[in-house]
């Protein structure tokens, strides 16, 4: 039987439930000191003085770093800017500019947390504030042009815009907004370093060892073989531990400071700001249409905001260039700048935010023009990417639709606003299509077969709680011919083959392949190692005649010529086997578009009398290709919808404009979905079959569950109350 595709639990899970599972903040390291950091309390300007006299004389203390005694940087910190996921602009203490409040400008080491949190409170710092930009709608009427949206032009034209506009029998064009969010995944941001004269291992919670490891090398001016950074677990990630942020690369420079080991974690206030959040947008958009519902012109103005310290760009509009086959069409992105922390990947980068306004705006065009909104997305169903020109490597988006609408009840839907009511309960139902690239980079792996017929197989990957343990264990299983519990797959250290960062849904499609490929060539050692010895009941045999399950080899001719794994190795001296292997994508990429699809359907209930918005039920239906475990695979998909669902009701970072600071960073305020929050969530994956996006024709999951959602619900609340809430979340004061 094969493991890939098993609902496997997870085979960390006991480690994490039992609490042995080591995350960053929690490895044992002698005479480790702790650090805090000091935060800037102004949102644009420098630092006049600092005094930190008093807190260096408390107990414990044994390092305050400020820009005026820390060490000084190649380049000022910033060697390995620019060069994203990894390489960001940072703030290292090398100059007196504060850019944002929340950013780092001092930090205290002491012999514990307790006496280094007291000391930060104590290093005084006097500032020469400057006019800082906080508002979003003055920064926004100086917009700056980015250079690019990710990979491609920042604006696009295709066909002619306004003959299609010319053309239509209806068309709506409205704004939508999407406030600031911060990820807040349930660990935050933790960095221990330790310095073994030149060599440092940093002990960090990232997506990405392989990018942090060379980021802060470069950063520090020493050689990456230099750095080791370690990462079995990590507690949710989500796009901001994608990046290497500042705390890391102080961390190693207050270790080196201090001649210990120093442990610096994040609290929760300090999540917002110094290490990405999404930046909110304006999203203006154009839907145009014929009689017969065929959009003839779609325009996407999008407006995100960013930092003075780098162009990040929210691709709003991305979603828009190739969803719908829509022959005129213009999409522009410009960035609002704001004295904030840059913003970042955050789940579903872009498309979360412009699946948002394309979906709304369908639902509105929907209703312009008295059609189903299912109807109006089937005729506008793009058979290629409209936008590359390419067929797509494969799309089950149709089937999303119908299977979704079908064990949603979509029938049972009345399309009239409001017609839906049950007392003082009004009920609506929406729905929009979901979408997120496939997309897949280099990696590699290697694989031991170890003498008692078990396997080690590694990568230098991430599990974010993904599940990237479990399904490389399946996958490794599977190709080795081993049951999953003879199977160990190690990753998260930069130390093992190199792998792409954990972003971008690309995971098991970048680093499945590689496993493979490494299995592959450990079997073909084995085998070769039995055919070409005596004592080998297969010895002589041809290579293609050999198959192998359950640890054993044995001939598909003669099925009783057969010998365990372990048998193998004895006879060779009792030593490990080893392979290496590596993968990454041809010419298909150049060939093909590829996407995950899918259809999601939401119902709402608004109280009439308040405007509380509950969400009793969500259905997605998804085409993500071979879904390697069914249940990693439908909790990815779950906490994606999860997320939108708070994305729609409750995500915004709020922000005094007298200070640019965020109000709301804690838990207790910035309200994300809990249990009693979530309804019943509905998931199917359709069949689907991609013979172009790897190996194992997996795309990834990660991220498309939580597009469309906020849509869908949004579409639903339409539905419930005739009230068209263009600007998230929909909280209850909008519906009132
Ligand atoms: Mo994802 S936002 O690319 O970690």
């Amino acid at each position: 039987m094969t493991s890939t595709g098993q609902p496997l639990n997870r085979v960390d899970g006991v480690r994490k439930v039992t609490g042995t599972a080591t995350f960053s903040a929690e490895h044992k390291i002698p005479r480790l000191a702790h650090a805090v950091l000091v935060m800037s309390t102004i949102a644009n300007g420098r630092i006049s003085a600092v005094d930190s006299a008093q807190a260096e004389r408390m107990p414990g203390v044994i390092a305050v770093l400020t820009h005026k005694n820390a060490p000084r940087l190649p380049s000022a910190g910033k060697a390995a800017a620019g060069q994203p996921p990894a390489g960001r602009v940072l703030n290292l203490l090398q100059d007196d500019r504060v850019h944002y409040s929340n950013q780092p400008v001092a930090l205290v080491v002491a012999e514990t947390l307790e006496q280094a949190a007291d000391a930060a409170r104590h290093v005084r710092l006097n500032y020469q504030a400057e006019q800082a930009s906080t508002d979003f709608d003055k920064a926004k009427l100086q917009p700056v042009d980015p250079k690019k949206a990710k990979d491609g032009p920042a604006d696009t034209n295709r066909g002619n815009l306004d003959a299609g506009i010319a053309a239509a029998a209806a068309q709506i064009d409205v704004a939508y907004r999407t406030p600031m969010e911060h990820h807040n995944p349930m660990e935050p941001h933790a960095t221990i370093a330790v310095w073994e004269g030149e060599h440092l291992t940093l002990y960090d919670s990232t997506q990405y060892v392989t990018g942090d490891r060379n980021t802060v090398a470069k950063t520090l001016g020493i050689a990456p073989d230099k750095v080791r950074v370690i990462c079995p677990y990590v507690g949710g990630g989500f796009g901001c531990k994608g990046s290497t942020w500042s705390h890391v690369v102080l961390a190693a420079m207050a270790a080196r400071r201090a001649g210990r080991p120093v442990k610096l974690v994040l609290d929760r206030p300090q999540m917002f700001g110094p290490v990405g959040g999404r930046p909110n947008t304006e999203q203006r958009m154009l839907l145009a249409a014929g009689k017969d519902g065929a959009l003839t012109a779609v325009r996407h103005n999008v407006l995100a905001s960013t930092s003075f310290q780098e162009d990040w760009l929210e691709t709003a509009a991305l979603v828009t260039r190739m969803m719908y086959e829509a022959p005129n069409q213009q999409t522009t992105h410009r960035l609002a700048r704001l004295n904030i922390g840059t913003p970042t990947f955050m789940r579903a980068p872009g498309e979360a935010t412009g699946s948002f306004a394309l979906e709304c705006a369908m639902d509105e065009l929907a209703y312009e023009m008295k059609v189903d909104p299912i109807e109006l997305r089937l005729r506008n169903y793009a058979q290629r990417d409209p936008e590359k020109d390419k067929p797509w490597s494969s799309n089950a988006l149709r089937e999303c639709y119908r299977v979704g609408a079908e064990r949603f009840g979509w029938a049972r839907r009345d399309p009239r606003p409001m017609s839906m009511r049950d007392g003082s309960t009004l009920i609506g139902m929406g729905m929009a299509s979901a979408t997120y690239p496939a997309n897949r980079s280099a990696a590699k792996a290697s694989a031991s077969l170890l003498p008692d017929g078990s396997a080690v197989v590694r990568s230098g990957t991430q599990d974010l709680g993904t599940g990237t343990y479990t399904v490389m264990t399946q996958v490794a299983a599977d190709a080795l011919g081993l049951a999953p519990d003879k199977v160990r797959f190690e990753l998260g250290d930069s130390s093992l083959p190199q792998a792409p960062v954990s972003g971008g849904s690309q995971s098991v499609a970048s680093v499945s392949p590689a496993v493979q490929a490494a299995c592959a060539a450990l079997r073909e050692k084995l085998v070769s190692l039995a055919l070409a010895d005596q004592r080998s009941p297969l010895a002589g045999a041809r290579p293609d005649d050999v198959a192998m399950e359950e640890g054993w080899l044995f001939l598909r001719s003669s099925t009783d010529r057969r010998e365990p794994y372990a048998a193998i190795l004895a006879r060779n001296g009792g030593r490990a086997l080893e392979a290496s292997g590596e993968a990454k994508a041809g010419s298909e990429k150049e060939e093909y578009s590829m996407h995950s699809f899918g259809a999601v359907f939401a119902e709402v209930h608004v109280d009439a009398d308040l405007g509380e918005v509950r969400v009793p039920r969500i259905t997605g239906a998804y085409g993500v290709g071979q879904l390697l475990n069914a249940k990693t695979g439908h909790s990815q998909l779950m906490g994606g919808i999860v997320w939108g669902v708070g994305m729609a009701l409750m995500e915004a970072t709020e922000y005094d404009l007298r200070y640019g600071r965020a109000v709301n960073a804690n838990l207790a305020e910035y309200h994300v979905p809990v249990n009693a929050d979530i309804g019943a969530i509905d998931i199917v994956v359709v069949p689907e079959k991609d013979a172009h996006i790897n190996p194992l024709g997996a795309k990834g999951i990660g991220e498309i569950g939580i597009t469309g959602v906020a849509a869908a619900i949004a579409n639903a609340v339409y539905h419930a109350t005739g009230k068209r809430v263009r600007d998230l979340p929909i909280t209850l004061d909008k519906l009132l």
